[in-house]
C-alpha cells in the first residue's frame, strides 16, 4: 500500500515527542504492559538502516531482580572493560565504582539493543532505533533513558546465555523504559543547530 502524504503537512504531535522527550531518572514501580514494551520494539523497527540491513534484534527484561542484577553486573563488567581506557574518566569511575549508585535507576523495564554481523553501519543503525524507541515512549507516556554504562553487559556470557543472545550479535544500546515518576516540564537546555555552511540557491529564500 502506498501512503501518498500532503507534502508540507505539519506534524506537531511528533514535534511535541521530539521537544517533550527527556532521560528519566525516577520510575514509578508500575509493570510496562507487554503490548507498550512490543509497540516500542516496533516504533524502533521503523527506523532506515544502511543498506535496509534491518540487522538491529532486542532482548527484554521486565523483572524487577533481574533489571537490578543486570545492572549491578552491567557496573562490574563496564568497569572492567574502560578501566585504563580513554573511555574512563573521573565521574564514570565513580559511578561505576560506587557500591550505591543504581545504573538502570530502578526502571521497571530494560531494551537491550543488538545489531547483527549484516549490518553496514551498525553503530548508526542501533541509534535510529534507538532514538525512534525513545520518541516513541515519550509520545505513550513512558520515560526512557539510554544506558551506556551497561556496555560491559555485551562480555557477559551469563547474561548472553540467560537472554538467549546468538554470539554473533553485538549490544549498543541499553534503554531504561518505564512510567516517569518525575515528569520534568522545563525541556532541557539544548544548544541551537551550530550550522557550519549554508549554499543557497539563488532568489530561494
Ligand atoms: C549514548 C548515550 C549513553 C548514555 N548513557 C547514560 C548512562 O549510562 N546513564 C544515564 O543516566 N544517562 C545516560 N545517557 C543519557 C544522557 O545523559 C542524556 O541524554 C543527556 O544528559 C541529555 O539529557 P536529555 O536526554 O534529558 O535530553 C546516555 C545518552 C546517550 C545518548
Amino acid at each position: 500500500m502506498i501512503f501518498i502524504m500532503d507534502r508540507h503537512k505539519r506534524g506537531m504531535e511528533t514535534m511535541d515527542a521530539i521537544y517533550g522527550r527527556r532521560s528519566v531518572r525516577k520510575y514509578l514501580p508500575d509493570p510496562v504492559p507487554e503490548d507498550k514494551m512490543r509497540m516500542l520494539m516496533e516504533a524502533g523497527c521503523r527506523a532506515a538502516s544502511a543498506l535496509n540491513a534491518q540487522g538491529v534484534s532486542f532482548a527484554v527484561v521486565t523483572d524487577r531482580d533481574r533489571v537490578t542484577e543486570y545492572g549491578e553486573r552491567g557496573k562490574k563488567k563496564t568497569l572492567e572493560e574502560w578501566r585504563g581506557s580513554e573511555r574512563m574518566n573521573p565521574h564514570v569511575e565513580r559511578i561505576l565504582t560506587s557500591e550505591r549508585s543504581v545504573i538502570f535507576h530502578r526502571a521497571p523495564a530494560l531494551i537491550f539493543l543488538f545489531t547483527s554481523p549484516e549490518c553496514y553501519l551498525p553503530v548508526e543503525d542501533a541509534s535510529l532505533v534507538a532514538g525512534n524507541i525513545m520518541t516513541a515512549a515519550e509520545d505513550a507516556g513512558l520515560g526512557t533513558c539510554w544506558i551506556g554504562l551497561a556496555q560491559g553487559l555485551n562480555g557477559d556470557p551469563d547474561f548472553r546465555r540467560e537472554l538467549g543472545i546468538p554470539d554473533d550479535r553485538t549490544l549498543r544500546a541499553t534503554i531504561t523504559v518505564g512510567y516517569p515518576e518525575v515528569r520534568e516540564t522545563v525541556p532541557k537546555e539544548k544548544n541551537a543547530p551550530v550550522i557550519h555552511g549554508w549554499i543557497r540557491q539563488a532568489g530561494i529564500s
